[in-house]
């Protein structure tokens, strides 16, 4: 079956159905949009396995996404859908670019979650964009918009309470949204510890790429501890 597109951590590939597509995680990890990257052997396995864990998990609790299956150690089977280039963020706690940018302290617990679209362009930096440039740029019109933040914040809730089981803290992450044939849309992409802020529930040990993007250790020990809490979830 043919390579349909290639991004930095996942190879999209069809098959022999049309509205079904083949995902294969590789083993790069890239930062700061590519400026530092890095070959790990078994990274790949480790994001594909804890995707499908979390979709399998939003699947159980009634959320619709593109997972269909977990095909092997690399690979998963998704529906078709054209992506929405937007990074939609949830923050429930102060880290990362919101800390530079408004001037929260790292740490600073949100009253409530808080949603914001990233236009997806690597040429323009995925620079943050309000509901009218959403609009303005043809992404998404106003329902739209209404029902990706609703959507953004049923999935913060379901993934805070599967990380409060884990014994951590989702701080932060981004998703990506996708509409279907019909134009419904759905969520897609990935939710790993390469998207995602992690943290120990009483102290800011990441369980994240932050270990990574800040030369703190090994990502694949700090993923492997993430999947195996994550197996151990009732
Ligand atoms: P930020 O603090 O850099 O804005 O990132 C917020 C969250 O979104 C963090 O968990 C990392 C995730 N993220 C991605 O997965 N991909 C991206 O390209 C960006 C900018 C953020």
């Amino acid at each position: 079956m043919s390579l349909l597109y290639e991004g930095k951590a996942k190879r999209i590939f069809t098959t022999d159905q049309d509205d079904v597509l083949r995902v294969e995680y590789k083993d790069e990890v890239t930062a700061g949009n590519g400026a530092k990257k890095d070959h790990l052997e078994g990274k790949g396995r480790l994001n594909n396995l804890i995707t499908s864990k979390i979709f399998q998990y939003l699947k159980d609790q009634g959320l619709e996404s593109h997972f269909i299956e977990q095909l092997s150690d690399t690979e998963q089977l998704v529906k078709k859908v054209e992506i929405i280039p937007l990074e939609v963020v949830v923050r429930n706690i102060a880290a990362g670019s919101i800390t530079k940018r408004l001037g929260f302290d790292k740490g600073h617990e949100f009253e409530q979650p808080l949603v914001e679209f990233f236009y997806k362009n690597d040429d323009l930096n995925d620079p943050l964009i309000t509901d009218d440039h959403v609009k303005l740029l043809n992404l998404a019109n106003d329902d739209e918009i209404a029902t990706l933040k609703e959507a953004a914040l049923g999935i913060n809730q379901h993934l805070k309470e599967l990380m409060a089981k884990m014994d951590l803290r989702i701080v932060d992450y981004k998703i990506e949204f996708g509409r279907t044939e019909d134009g419904q849309i759905i969520l897609a992409d990935e939710i790993s510890p390469d998207t995602c802020r992690i943290w120990a529930l009483d102290s800011d040990e990441n369980f994240d790429k932050d270990v990574y993007r800040e030369d703190r250790g090994s990502i694949l020990d700090v993923y492997q501890a993430f999947l195996t809490k994550l197996e151990d979830v009732e």
